[in-house]
């Protein structure tokens, strides 16, 4: 079932996200929906509490390139991620990327970030798992777990960057409320 995704500025967005405690079908349920919902508006990545439930839950789905065009652009489940309750254990070094986010449509920016990280979740089945991600998936793991804390990519840009984006997507409210 295809959930909405919320978008900023939207309150829930800063709720902090509680961990899970069942791994139940509701919760899988949840995950099932998000991954429909997260290939649907075309993500990489969705946290819970942008289809505002505030549970430590994301996934990620990174678009391999050798397996598309051998798939005809089918995106492959077992490149999958299922976190529940995840921690990141360890960061290391540094790198700048051009992210977006399902709940900021069409806005992209440059942000620094861990270039890798370890981090330790549970599956759907409460399994602990670890894994250790660089680059692109450094980065998704780190945009989804901020998320998590209450908190969306665009506040980590500097001052004056922040202070032009908000300006704009301002605008861009008050254009879609005049154009309904
Ligand atoms: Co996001």
């Amino acid at each position: 079932m295809l959930r909405d995704i919320i978008t900023y500025p939207n309150p829930i967005l800063r709720k902090k996200s509680q961990n899970v405690e069942e791994f139940d079908e509701k919760l899988h349920k949840l995950l099932d929906d998000m991954n429909e919902t997260m290939l649907h508006y075309g993500g990489v990545g969705l946290a819970a509490i942008q289809v505002a439930v505030p549970l430590n839950v994301l996934i990620i789905n990174l678009p391999i390139e050798d397996e598309l065009s051998e798939d005809n652009g089918k995106q492959l489940d077992e490149n999958l991620i299922e976190a529940i309750n995840p921690v990141i254990t360890k960061k290391d070094g540094e790198l700048v990327f051009n992210e977006g986010c399902l709940s900021i449509p069409d806005y992209h920016a440059e942000i620094k970030r861990a270039q890798n990280v370890t981090v330790e979740y549970f599956n759907r089945y409460g399994q602990k798992q670890t894994m250790e991600a660089d680059e692109f998936l450094a980065v998704a793991w780190q945009h989804e777990m901020e998320h998590l804390t209450g908190h969306v990519f665009i506040e980590n840009l500097p001052y004056l960057k922040r202070k032009k984006f908000e300006k704009q997507w301002k605008q861009k409210l008050k254009n879609q409320k005049k154009s309904k």
